[in-house]
C-alpha cells in the first residue's frame, strides 16, 4: 500500500525506493488480485465493474487487468453483476482493505454519495471510470474517465437526419435503450433526441430498455414488430441490443440495414462485422480500452496529485465501407 497523505514531493521521491505499510490483501469477496503479490511498494486498485453484459464490458474488463498487470499494480477486481448493491459492497470492502485507490463504472447514476462520503473519510480516492454518477459534491471523487455519452447519441442522431435529407415521408424510429437509470442510457437518448428534432419527420414511436443485453434486444424487438408493422429505423444503445434486434428482425422475414435501418452505439468487432455485411447502417465507436489511462491516473492519486477532473475518451464514428476497412485492424 502507498499512503496518501504524504506530500506528492515527498512521495515521488518515497516511491522511487521504498516502501510503506502492507495492505491488508488477501481473501476479499470484493475481488482478487491479478498482481505477483502484495509487495508492499505496489500500487493497490481496488476496481468494482458493472458486470459482463456486452462485448464492451468484456473488451473493457481486459483492458484494465492488462493494464493493471502491464503498470505493476496490484488489482482487486470485483463484478458487481449488473447489481449497484453489489457495487457498494466492494466498495466498501476495498475501503476496509485500505487499497490506495478505488475505481468504479458505476451501474446507475444515483444513491453514491454515501459510500462516496466513506470513501472521502478514509482518505482513498476514488476514480470514475466509463460511466458518470450525479452527485453534486464534486470532491467525492478525483476525476471522471469516459465518453461523452450524449455527443454519441447526437452523431447517432445526425446520421440519420442526414440519411433522410430532403425526403418528406415520416421516418418511424424504434429505440432500444441501455440499462435504466445508467449514464449511457439516458445520455444517448438525451443527445440522439436532440439531433433529430431537426427532420420533425424522424420519430421515437416506441422506446425500451434492452439493459445492453443481446437476449434483451432480441426479445423487446420482437415485441416493437409485433406491435408496430411499419418500423423503419432501429436505435439501439448498443451494439450487442442492435445485434440481438437483428436476430428478431430476420425471423420476421425482413432484411436487417435494408427493411429497418440500424444504428448501434460501441463498434465492437461483432457489430463492426454485421456492419461491413450491411445489417447495420452506422455504428458510433464507444472505446473500452480504458485502462492505460487508469493506470496512469490512479498512480497520480496514490502519489496525491490533483488530477483532470474529466478525462475524455476519443473516438469516432463507422459507415459500412469504413467498417470493411477497420475490421481486420479490430482489437475488440
Ligand atoms: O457504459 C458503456 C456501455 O456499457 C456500453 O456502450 C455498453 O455496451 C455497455 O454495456
Amino acid at each position: 500500500m502507498v499512503r496518501r497523505n504524504i506530500s506528492a514531493a515527498v512521495l515521488s521521491g518515497v516511491l522511487a525506493v521504498s516502501v510503506l505499510a502492507g495492505c491488508g490483501g488477501g481473501g476479499d469477496d470484493a475481488g482478487s488480485g491479478t498482481g505477483s503479490g502484495s509487495g508492499d511498494d505496489k500500487i493497490t486498485l481496488g476496481f468494482s465493474q458493472v458486470g459482463a453484459e456486452s462485448g464492451w464490458r468484456t473488451a473493457n474488463t481486459k483492458s484494465i487487468q492488462e493494464s493493471a498487470a502491464a503498470a505493476g499494480i496490484d488489482l482487486k477486481f470485483s463484478d458487481a453483476q449488473g447489481k449497484q448493491e453489489n457495487q457498494i459492497a466492494a466498495i466498501r470492502n476495498f475501503i476496509t482493505q485500505k487499497v490506495d485507490v478505488i475505481a468504479f463504472s458505476p451501474v446507475v447514476t444515483s444513491g453514491w454519495d454515501a459510500v462516496l462520503k466513506e470513501a472521502k473519510d478514509a482518505d482513498i480516492p476514488v476514480i470514475l471510470t466509463d460511466r458518470a454518477v450525479d452527485s453534486q459534491d464534486k470532491s467525492l471523487y478525483e476525476s471522471f474517465i469516459g465518453s461523452d455519452f450524449v455527443e454519441e447519441g447526437k452523431k447517432a442522431g445526425d446520421w440519420l437526419v442526414k440519411e433522410y435529407e430532403g425526403k418528406t415521408d415520416k421516418v418511424n424510429v424504434v429505440e432500444l435503450q441501455g440499462t435504466t437509470g445508467s449514464a449511457p442510457a439516458i445520455d444517448r437518448k438525451t443527445g440522439f433526441a436532440e439531433a433529430i428534432k431537426a427532420n420533425p419527420n424522424i420519430q421515437i414511436v416506441k422506446s425500451q430498455t434492452g439493459d445492453f443485453k443481446r437476449a434483451d434486444g432480441k426479445t423487446v424487438m420482437e415485441t416493437f414488430l409485433q406491435s408496430t408493422p411499419d418500423i423503419d429505423v432501429l436505435y439501439a444503445h448498443n451494439d450487442d441490443m442492435g445485434l440481438g434486434a437483428i436476430e428478431a428482425i430476420e425471423a420476421a422475414g425482413k432484411k436487417p440495414g435494408t427493411d429497418i435501418k440500424i444504428i448501434t452505439v460501441d463498434a465492437v468487432k461483432d457489430g463492426m462485422t454485421a456492419l461491413a455485411a450491411g445489417k447495420i447502417n452506422f455504428i458510433v465507436e464507444c472505446s473500452p480500452l480504458l485502462g492505460p489511462q487508469l493506470m496512469d491516473l490512479a498512480k497520480k492519486a496514490a502519489a496525491g496529485e490533483t488530477l483532470e477532473k474529466r478525462v475524455l475518451t476519443e473516438e469516432t464514428t463507422f459507415t459500412q465501407e469504413q467498417a470493411k476497412a477497420e475490421l481486420p485492424n479490430r482489437k475488440y
